[in-house]
């Protein structure tokens, strides 16, 4: 299995990543940390805690940066609710935190993959501490080819923190783009929140977790069913024919006037700058649900 550790703020999609790293034989899940993006750096670690316990998860949890490098945090209350993770009602806690900081339980843990599903904070953190050269991959959900869904042309995680951002696509790692227009395709349809429910209490917190997600979803995109964006970037790790890859150049905006966070991907090689990612085009979203089932029903 590859060894991976998992950098998150859960967040209702960051949940079913945890998950799915963890219920899947694909993955040596060595630890997760978290980040403050969807809610507060308090809140998000607390939120991993419940969802560990609740599936009897017992890998280290770690907490990382409370704030983006060099900007306010900008939480998504609108769509993760005022605990990150609402919906649920979560039983007692039965894993703690560790006291180490995140970046220094991700440098304990290499060599292994990163996959971040939250701000890039922590991340673009370990590699200025630590250097390169153990991590062997960056696997993230961020950004999009298309356009943005906190801004015209942002994605929440780059959005936050694009300097984080910034570092991470210029650190020369193999960095894999997991973003919107992939993640996009991956609906939780009321039929997937019903084979969720049918797999016993876990797979019922995952139903209840789902319908919060979806009535934000509608209420501020309007969309039909919502976007299981995190596990989309594990899904990739599990079996890398689930997400079809290109390699392009893909520059950070850090500075634009409405464009602040975007990432501008070029697919046709147009600015003649080398490729520094893997940008994520296609997903096998059959295939993805039926690993989504499998790993919640491992964990059951
Ligand atoms: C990303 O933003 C967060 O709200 C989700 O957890 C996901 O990581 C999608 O833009
Ligand atoms: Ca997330």
């Amino acid at each position: 299995p590859t060894p991976v550790v998992l950098d998150c703020d859960p967040g209702h999609d960051d949940a079913i990543a945890i998950l799915l790293a963890a219920g899947s034989p694909e993955i040596d899940l060595r630890a997760i940390t978290t980040v403050a993006a969807n809610q507060t750096l308090g809140k998000v670690t607390l939120n991993a805690q419940r969802i560990c316990s609740a599936a009897g998860i017992s890998v280290p949890i770690a907490k990382g940066c409370a704030k983006p490098l060099v900007r306010p945090l900008h939480v998504a209350e609108d769509i993760h609710g005022e605990s990150g993770m609402d919906g649920p009602a979560f039983g007692a806690l039965s894993v703690g935190v560790v006291e180490h900081h995140a970046i220094d339980v991700m440098h304990a843990n290499m060599p292994a993959t990163l996959v971040a599903t939250g701000a890039l904070t922590n991340v673009a953190m370990y590699l200025q501490r630590y250097g390169t050269s153990a991590v062997r991959e960056i696997v993230l959900m961020g950004g999009s080819t298309e356009r943005g869904n906190t801004t015209p042309y942002a994605e929440f995680n780059i959005h936050v923190d694009p300097e984080a951002a910034a570092i991470v696509f210029g650190s020369g790692v193999p960095v894999t783009m997991v973003g919107l227009n992939v993640t996009h395709q991956a609906l939780v349809t009321p039929e997937v929140v019903a084979r969720l429910n049918a797999l016993g209490s876990l797979g019922r917190i995952c139903g209840e977790l789902m319908t919060f997600f979806a009535a934000t979803y509608r209420e501020v995109f309007g969309f039909e069913a919502p976007p299981l964006h995190d596990p989309v970037a594990v899904a990739r790790v599990i079996d890398p024919s689930l997400v079809t890859c290109v390699d392009a150049f893909v520059g950070i905006e850090t500075i634009g006037t409405f464009t602040r966070g975007a990432t501008v991907v070029d697919l046709h090689g147009r600015t003649r700058e080398p490729p520094n990612a893997r940008v994520a085009v296609g997903l096998d979203v059959e295939r993805f649900f039926e690993v989504v089932i499998e790993a919640v029903k491992a964990l059951s």
